[in-house]
């Protein structure tokens, strides 16, 4: 008898399909909502709708509905039929990232007809992003890096927003492969206050982080003072003067320097008192170096007030004091 049904449910299956093949591409039903993004942790509930054709076709009704996660069948205390065309399936603390749930009917003949499939995609809403900071290197655009929170486990776009009094800019996009910085397409505008921001969003929500302020050039991260050459005083055999070719941002802004030095086997490196090489210049004589020793120099640079971002070191040059005359 079984078998029979069987037959006669593959029977009427096959006239069916060769009745109304366009209709029957149409599913026998429908799952709401149709694309969910849930919440991790939240409770989630699904409908599945069936349609009458169907219902009269195979004989059922929603109390025939049984629902599939991955596959599993979902436990009967997890659906509730709402009416004769509705049944409805609710999950507690979703914890699963990407599940595929399917609507299923047992019709009489025992045979399984899938009625309807989503996808629900499990995540978090992003946290407000902190620790906003950016940085203007010399000849570049600015950057910005912001701390973007816990993982979202989903896709969450990023934009850096920045304006002044009179301009909004346009807003910066991240790169795939870069979501937490994001370099503008503007030239930096020194001397006036700008205004920068991020939003973060995705499916489950949108979140500003706090605004800050500031006028670029006290984000400048200078280039290295470069050419820097080492010369020797037949006169003193205690000193070296060193002269470089400073950033050409000191167009601009006043400068202060690091230098560094050892001497070529040592491995430590003794700095020049900052109180020194406080102040925007080219040359600086180093005294009470050994004679007759070879010295190895390095120098940084910032804006003198402290303001930015130490500029990398420079190339490394090297010197040999004069011999003591005796
Ligand atoms: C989820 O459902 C459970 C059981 O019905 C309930 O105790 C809990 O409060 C619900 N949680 C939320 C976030 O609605
Ligand atoms: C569904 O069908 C069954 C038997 O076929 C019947 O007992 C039940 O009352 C029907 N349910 C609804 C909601 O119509
Ligand atoms: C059954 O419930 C579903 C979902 O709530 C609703 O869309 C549908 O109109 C209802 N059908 C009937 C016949 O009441
Ligand atoms: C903020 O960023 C700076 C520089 O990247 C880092 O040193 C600091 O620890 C960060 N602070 C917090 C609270 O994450
Ligand atoms: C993220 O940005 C892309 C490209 O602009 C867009 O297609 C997508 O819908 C955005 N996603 C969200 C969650 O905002
Ligand atoms: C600085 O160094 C570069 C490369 O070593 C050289 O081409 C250039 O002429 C130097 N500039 C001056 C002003 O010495
Ligand atoms: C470097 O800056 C100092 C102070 O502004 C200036 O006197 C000197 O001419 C500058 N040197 C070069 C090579 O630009």
């Amino acid at each position: 008898m079984l078998t029979l049904q069987t037959w006669i449910v593959h029977a009427l299956f096959i006239f069916f399909t060769t009745e109304s093949v366009g209709e029957l591409l149409d599913p026998c039903g429908y799952i709401k909502p149709e694309s969910p993004v849930v919440q991790l942790g939240s409770n989630f509930t699904a409908v599945c709708v069936l349609k009458e054709k169907c219902m009269d076709y195979f004989h059922v009704n929603a109390s025939y509905i049984f629902w599939k996660t991955n596959h599993l069948t979902v436990p009967k205390e997890q659906y509730t039929t709402i009416n004769k065309t509705a049944s409805s399936v609710t999950f507690t603390d979703t914890s699963s990232l990407n599940t595929q749930l399917t609507c299923n009917i047992r019709t009489f003949g025992q045979i399984d007809q899938n009625v309807y499939g989503i996808r629900i995609i499990s995540g978090l809403p992003p946290e407000k992003p902190k620790n906003l900071s950016c940085i203007v290197n010399e000849g570049k655009k600015m950057m910005c890096q912001w701390d973007p929170g816990r993982e979202t486990y989903l896709e969450t776009n990023f934009t850096l927003k920045s304006e002044w009094a009179t301009e909004k800019f346009a807003d910066c996009k991240t790169k795939r492969d870069t979501p937490t910085s994001c370099t503008v397409d503007y030239p930096p505008v020194y001397f006036v206050n700008t205004e920068v921001w991020v939003e973060a969003e995705n499916a489950l929500g949108r979140v500003t982080s706090d605004h800050i302020n500031f006028d670029p050039v006290d984000k400048v991260k200078p280039n290295p003072p470069h050419n820097l050459s080492v010369s020797n005083s037949e006169e003193l055999s205690s000193i070296l003067k060193l002269t470089w070719i400073n950033s050409s941002i000191q167009d601009f802004i006043r400068l202060k320097y690091n230098i560094q030095y050892r001497t070529r086997d040592a491995s430590v490196w003794s700095q020049i008192p900052p109180e020194d090489t406080a102040s925007t210049r080219s040359s600086f004589t180093v005294q009470d170096l050994k004679p007759f020793t070879e010295y190895v120099f390095r120098i940084r640079c910032m804006k003198e007030d402290g303001k930015g971002f130490w500029s990398d070191w420079s190339e490394e040059a090297s010197g040999t004091t004069y011999e003591d005359s005796e």
